[in-house]
């Protein structure tokens, strides 16, 4: 279904992740038909460009990124809809008048409807004060009736820095804007496999039975990526990889795989289910059993010598930053008591790969005496959210021949083999959702506070030793600490 009549305004336009993802995301959309002809684009920032200007530099980033071919008369359709405010920072009053008039010029030119989304792809400290003036300047309009032209805002993670943080920013935001007309985007919850989580659970009818502590030993989440910092110091130190992508990916990976079947999916119903996994979630007293960190040293990655974090341009040599987290939670339900989750991320690890394994317990009372039982039978079903899109279930089975030897054998569904159909990029099927103001794939306040809350005791922790995270070695699965987390429970990662 393709979006409405709307302009959007885009604050941090000239920023990493608008030319990377947001920019081509757009185009993509207009590509495939989904933009309203009357969609405009008004970008928001300090240079010293005009329309026509902000235009190749749109062009630029979309020939260079965008996933769909390039269309001249795609392009020239969107290019028409293209406008750029040149602002004296995010205080500049002016700029907000003429972002007003710009709005309203929109509206009776082309369409728009006066349906506006606000992209805040800016540093979370700005946000408050963004939102007070496009209130005060009135151009953020709570909608009294369905009929009303929306004003809705988009925010980026991350969304403070502790629970207390987080509140306050869910409060600064909420107070202009109804919290409906409020999208946090956790572009993982975007990805067409985790939403597929949702149809591997809940539309077959196998693994529903089998999904709790009589069968399930334990679960692993991985989100290891092979890449460094990238250059973006100014954004990652004092950040780290507990705050940068557990508490918002890994948390929400945590509560999909967790959650009890929601009645419908709507968001509320999706909301309310994840909410209640992350609120059974037990922080352990014991932290540090708990936990691991650490930060890669220099190495070689590929082949080819790679610097050691402190060494990346732009940090401070004594930094504690954390590149690697793990962490062990339970889940205080009668569905998961005793099943332990372990969540991990790390930069530059063996390879970049997201998973969800979850570990079956062996079948009792096996009769296979030919071969040491502790090594096969532990079902697991594998699902590798990327790359190599698709699920796993590990089974045991006879090795052919006249004894009864047993080896796992693994049933595998990859996307590649089994559809032909094209997985939109993350961005590109979320701003399409806030177009159409469908906010179940967006995590709410509430869901942000809770997963804050599970992080803060040992991140707080870390922060009161002031010690450096322990090193580990480029292209490895990390530190050893992180290996002790599991092996003190007798289990171990799984290497993807
Ligand atoms: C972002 C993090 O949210 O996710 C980055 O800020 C990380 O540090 C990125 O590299 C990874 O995203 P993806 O989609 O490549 O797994």
């Amino acid at each position: 279904r393709p979006a409405g009549d709307c302009a959007m305004v885009m604050f941090g336009v000239t920023g990493d992740l608008a030319r990377k993802k947001l920019l081509p995301a757009l185009y993509d959309l207009a590509n495939r038909g989904r933009l309203p002809e009357s969609f405009s684009l008004v970008g928001f920032g300090r240079r010293d460009w005009d329309d026509a200007e902000f235009a190749r530099q749109v062009k630029g980033h979309v020939q260079e990124r965008a996933r769909t071919d390039f269309h001249e008369n795609v392009w020239e359709k969107l290019a028409a809809g293209l406008r750029f405010i040149q602002a004296d920072g995010f205080e500049d009053d002016d700029a907000y008048q003429r972002l007003g008039q710009v709005l309203v010029d929109l509206q009776d030119e082309r369409g728009t409807g006066g349906n506006h989304a606000f992209y805040l792809s800016i540093p979370p400290n700005s946000f408050e004060m963004v939102c007070q003036k496009l209130s005060s300047h009135g151009l953020a309009r709570r909608s009294q009736s369905p009929e009303d032209p929306w004003s809705r805002v988009i925010i980026e993670k991350p969304f403070g820095h502790d629970e207390c943080s987080a509140h306050e920013l869910n409060q600064a935001v909420e107070r202009v804007f109804a919290s409906n007309d409020v999208f946090r985007i956790d572009h993982y919850l975007g990805k067409e496999t985790v939403q597929n989580l949702l149809a591997l659970r809940f539309a077959n009818r196998l693994f529903e039975p089998l999904w709790n502590n009589q069968h399930i030993d334990h679960v692993q989440i991985t989100m290891a990526e092979d890449i460094g910092i990238e250059g973006r110091a100014s954004y990652y130190d004092g950040v780290g990889a507990a705050r940068d992508v557990i508490q918002n990916h890994l948390l929400q990976l945590l509560a999909l795989t967790a959650m009890e079947e929601p009645i419908s999916f709507d968001a509320d119903h999706l909301r309310r289910e994840k909410e209640k996994v992350l609120e059974a979630v037990h922080v352990p007293t014991d932290l540090g059993a708990a936990s691991a960190r650490g930060q890669y040293d220099a190495g070689t990655q590929d082949g080819a010598d790679v610097v050691g974090f402190l060494q990346e341009e732009g940090f401070d040599p004594a930094s504690t930053t954390e590149t690697y987290a793990a962490f062990k939670l339970d889940i205080h339900t009668r569905r998961w008591d005793g099943v332990p989750f372990y969540l991990r991320s790390g930069k530059r690890l063996g390879k970049r790969v997201t998973e969800i394994v979850v570990m079956f317990k062996r079948a009792p009372n096996l009769l296979f005496t030919e071969a040491d039982e502790n090594q096969f039978g532990q079902n697991a079903l594998i699902i590798r959210i990327q790359p190599n899109e698709g699920a796993t279930l590990r089974l045991a089975s006879k090795v052919p021949g006249t004894g009864m030897e047993i080896r796992d054998v693994d049933m595998d569904f990859s996307y590649g083999r089994s559809f032909t159909e094209e997985s939109p990029e993350a961005y590109e099927r979320l701003i399409l959702d806030v177009l159409l103001g469908e906010p179940p794939l967006f995590p709410r306040h509430r869901e942000v506070e809770l997963s804050w809350r599970i992080l803060d005791p040992f991140i707080q922790r870390w922060e009161a030793m002031d010690e450096h995270p322990e090193p580990y070695i480029p292209g490895s699965w990390g530190p050893a600490s992180a290996h002790e987390l599991l092996s003190r429970d007798g289990r171990s990662w799984r290497v993807p």
